[in-house]
């Protein structure tokens, strides 16, 4: 069974909006649309262990730099691409993002597979 995040038209271009899908007071992904793209990652910089879970954002849902360009994490200043989430400058240069698989239903609403919070590989979005 999908979770429904939020309708797609929610999100404007080079905006981020993190869930809680877990429903303990933290954001465990997040989803950016770039040019009508929408990618998710779970919220973990890998600087850290992912298992850590050590969250990207320095405030709900800021997870991009002021210009939209690219994933920011507040914990040390590591940049990421957004549409890869390699890791492009910081400590964890390299590393990438745990990307989460999202769906759009034919209603426009933003959908998380049934998939394990660790992570899914089988992403329609790459
Ligand atoms: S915790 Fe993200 S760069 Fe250090």
């Amino acid at each position: 069974m999908s979770i429904d995040l939020c309708k797609a038209d929610d999100l404007d271009d080079r905006t981020a909006r993190g869930f809680d899908i877990l429903g303990n007071g933290r954001d465990a992904l997040f989803v950016i649309r770039i040019n009508d793209t929408f990618h998710g990652y779970l919220n973990a910089c890998p600087h850290y262990d992912p298992s850590a879970r050590v969250p990207l954002a320095w405030s709900k849902d800021k997870y991009l730099n002021a210009g939209g360009t690219h994933i920011v994490c507040s914990g040390h200043g590591a940049f990421f691409e957004p549409e890869t989430g390699l890791c492009i400058r910081g400590p964890c240069k390299g590393a990438v993002l745990t990307r989460m698989a999202i769906e759009i239903s034919s209603d426009g609403m933003l959908k998380l597979p049934n998939t394990s919070l660790t992570g899914d590989d089988n992403d329609s979005n790459r």
